[in-house]
């Protein structure tokens, strides 16, 4: 397969430079922090611990809790994975060769690559600049759906612009999705971190026959670390498919991120509020920033997700930049070329609690000569 540019540049720097301002995650717990959100019995069920082969579906009681934060699903209708699993697994089991794939662009990269790998034809469907905001044409889609569309491929709170469609959009994708019977795979790694809870969207697996809803641990749940994560559909044959395949990726989970997890959305609550209060204060700093370097770069607000894009106005290519403030100033964005995207992007990403210092820094370096 391609090499996964987002991830490369993240293994590069990710480690070393000092001022993490691109990360899609939100500040990740500590181990005693999240035990300590834990019952007595679930804790003990942590520390009695089993470290044998689990279920291949995932431990029920975690399927069943997960159920319980959708508005329709079942315990059965949820297979825990790692988030990245479950792009990889649902594309390899439900495409075939020669199908179209409709997907978002600019797009986290598995999104598309895995299909391409499969050899499938990537209709890239743009998300673009309009009335200075990001914005999405549905009749793009209902043109380029065909007899031979395999699946449409979404990710709203959208990586990396941060773009959310109004229910009216969302409710129009589904329809074409329904009206051609097609699976409709909803990447919502970033849902509940919507910037205006008005505009969240209902959950796909609640939604479409044969949607299929993205979701994990990783964001709005501060959790990255567990490598927990899940897919949720009402297909029962897409789901037997799904399965099958993983017992060739980890057949089956690690025990303790399963208890862990279980933990977590016990008391998701809290941990996704927690995280919509750090966004909130930091947008706002964002905003500040953008408002006052106006002349270096151009800024669409996000309406949901941790990270943004902006643009940079200057000359000098924006991978040169990127390159110069990390091995100068140990400030790490990612560049808008590791999305295959061009127009000088770069992501920002709101989540983490270093931000305003992290902000401070590239303002200052901004002001400095070199700046
Ligand atoms: C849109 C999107 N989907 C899926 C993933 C994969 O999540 P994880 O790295 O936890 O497997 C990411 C990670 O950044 C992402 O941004």
């Amino acid at each position: 397969m391609k090499p996964f540019k987002i991830e490369r540049y993240f293994a590069k720097y990710e480690f070393s430079a000092k001022y993490l301002l691109s990360c899609s995650d939100c500040e990740s717990l500590t181990l005693p922090e999240l035990l300590a959100l834990a019952s007595p019995q679930d804790r003990d069920r942590f520390e009695s611990l089993h470290l044998g082969y689990t279920e291949s579906p995932g431990l029920p009681d975690l399927r069943e809790a997960i159920a319980g934060r959708y508005e329709t699903a079942s315990g059965d209708d949820v297979l825990i994975m790692t988030p990245e699993e479950g792009i990889y697994v649902t594309m390899r089991a439900l495409l075939q060769p020669g199908q179209d794939v409709i997907c978002v662009y600019p797009a986290y990269q598995s999104l598309y690559e895995v299909a391409a790998d499969k050899g499938c034809r990537i209709i890239q469907w743009p998300i673009y600049k309009d009335g200075g905001r990001w914005q999405i044409d549905i009749d793009f889609l209902r043109d380029h759906v065909s007899a031979n569309t395999g699946m449409i491929i979404i990710n709203f709170p959208h990586n990396p612009t941060g773009f959310m469609p109004d229910h009216s959009q969302f409710q129009a994708i589904i329809d074409i999705a329904r009206e051609n019977n097609l699976y409709l795979f909803s990447d919502e790694m970033y849902r509940l971190l919507e910037h205006n809870p008005d505009g969240r969207l209902p959950a796909m697996v609640d939604s479409y026959e044969k949607g299929i809803s993205l979701s994990g641990l990783s964001k709005a749940y501060s959790l990255p670390g567990l490598r927990i994560g899940w897919v949720a559909l009402k297909d029962s044959e897409a789901r037997r498919c799904i399965l099958g395949y993983k017992d060739y990726t980890t057949i089956c989970n690690n025990a303790a991120g399963e208890i862990l997890a279980l933990i977590a959305i016990k008391n998701a609550d809290k941990l996704v509020q927690d995280n919509r209060n750090l966004l909130a204060e930091n947008l706002r700093l964002a905003e500040a920033f953008f408002q006052r370097y106006a002349n270096i770069f151009e800024w669409l607000p996000p309406l949901g997700s941790p990270v943004t894009f902006p643009r940079l106005l200057l000359e000098t290519s924006v991978d040169d930049w990127c390159r110069h403030i990390v091995e100068s100033q140990s400030i790490m964005v990612l560049p808008g070329s590791v999305y295959d995207f061009p127009g000088q992007h770069f992501r920002i990403g709101l989540g983490r609690r270093n931000f305003p210092e992290s902000l401070a820094q590239l303002d200052s370096y901004l002001q400095g000569p070199g700046g």
